[in-house]
């Protein structure tokens, strides 16, 4: 009786390992391909200034993005997720510098990347967030090219992007938004320039920095960082409905919410949030006002 109980147990433990090596191994073939998948894509070019102007405003852009959280402060890249299971990942170095795969970078090159989500090669970026990026107006995007292209060099070598087996799983689900390239519409084309002011319109268009977290309708949702907390509606069903403006500011600039929270940083980026313009602020709430 015994012997036979445990030859049926070992059995069904035989076959559940057995079942999940095949489903790990189905998941990892799909997660290959898609990374392996090359694009091929019509760049569209445009003017990349360097005067000193241009580059400031880049600076701005690049601070108010979150490429920092990234790629570091002094865009020499850092480790920004490092879990065992689901992997270790790196911004890279953004600068000349030994280390970096801008060195040699043309205008193609950075426009591919920050428009399409896409490397030299062909292939899709890894989590780097581009479609977030890509409806940028052509005179932002051109200043934040600046920006990068005028660092001075400096030497940081980064890891290359190492995915665990959970992280496997979760990018084969598409609960971790793994491939960029899949998720920009490379067809785009910008539209008329949506002019700087606090107005609705201008708050619409950075409220694309919010939608990776925020989700597109900014309701929010479950986070896209793997055990993250839960992120927030932003739209007048959640708190943005009875926040004045003043109080919607101090939220961002300070991460202190009227209602006594202290909203941290590695959850909400206030921290990137607190170096909006005052009028950059004023728009967003505007805009979400009208959701
Ligand atoms: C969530 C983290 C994250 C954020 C935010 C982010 N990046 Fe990246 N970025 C990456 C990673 C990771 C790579 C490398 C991907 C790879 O090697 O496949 C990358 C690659 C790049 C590349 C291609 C060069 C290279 O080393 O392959 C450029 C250019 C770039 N990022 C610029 C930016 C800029 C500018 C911003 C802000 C507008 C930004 N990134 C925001 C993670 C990020
Ligand atoms: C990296 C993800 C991420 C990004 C990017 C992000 N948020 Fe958030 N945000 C969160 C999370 C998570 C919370 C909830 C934090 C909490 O409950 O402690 C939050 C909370 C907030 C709150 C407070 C809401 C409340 O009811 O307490 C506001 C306001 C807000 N975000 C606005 C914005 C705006 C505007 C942007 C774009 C400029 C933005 N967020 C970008 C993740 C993000």
């Amino acid at each position: 009786m015994l012997r036979k109980v445990l030859k049926w147990t070992g059995g069904i433990i035989g076959l559940l390992v057995a079942g999940l090596l095949i489903f790990y191994f189905t998941m990892h073939i799909k997660v290959k391909n898609k990374r392996d998948k090359i694009y091929d894509v019509e760049v569209r070019m445009f003017e990349i200034p360097s005067d000193s102007a241009t580059v400031a405003a880049g600076a701005h852009i690049y601070a108010t993005r979150g490429c920092a959280d990234c790629h570091g402060a002094d865009m020499t890249g850092k480790i920004f997720m490092d879990e065992g299971p689901i992997g270790t990942l790196s911004g890279t170095n953004l600068t000349r510098g030994k280390g970096s795969k801008v060195a040699e970078y043309t205008d193609r090159d950075w426009i591919l990347a920050l428009r399409h989500g896409i490397r030299k090669d062909g292939k899709s970026l890894l989590v780097m967030p581009s479609y977030e990026y890509y409806r940028m107006t052509d005179k932002d995007l051109g200043s934040l090219i600046a920006y990068l292209k005028a660092a001075p060099p400096a030497d940081h070598e980064t890891a290359p992007p190492r995915l665990g087996p959970l992280g496997t799983v979760l990018s084969a689900l598409d609960k971790i938004p793994l491939i960029p390239a899949e998720k920009i519409d490379h067809a785009w084309r910008p539209g008329r320039p949506i002019p700087k002011g606090p107005t609705a319109e201008y708050g619409q268009y950075l409220s694309m920095s919010c939608t990776g977290c925020h989700q597109p309708n900014l309701k929010g949702g479950e986070s896209p960082i793997p055990g993250g907390v839960y992120v927030r509606d932003i739209t007048t069903a959640g708190n943005i409905g009875k926040w004045s403006e003043q109080e919607f500011i101090a939220v961002l600039r300070t991460g202190n919410t009227p209602d006594g929270r202290a909203i941290k940083n590695e959850d909400m980026p206030w921290q990137m949030t607190n170096k909006y313009s005052d009028e950059e602020l004023t728009a967003l709430y505007r805009y979400l006002k009208t959701l």
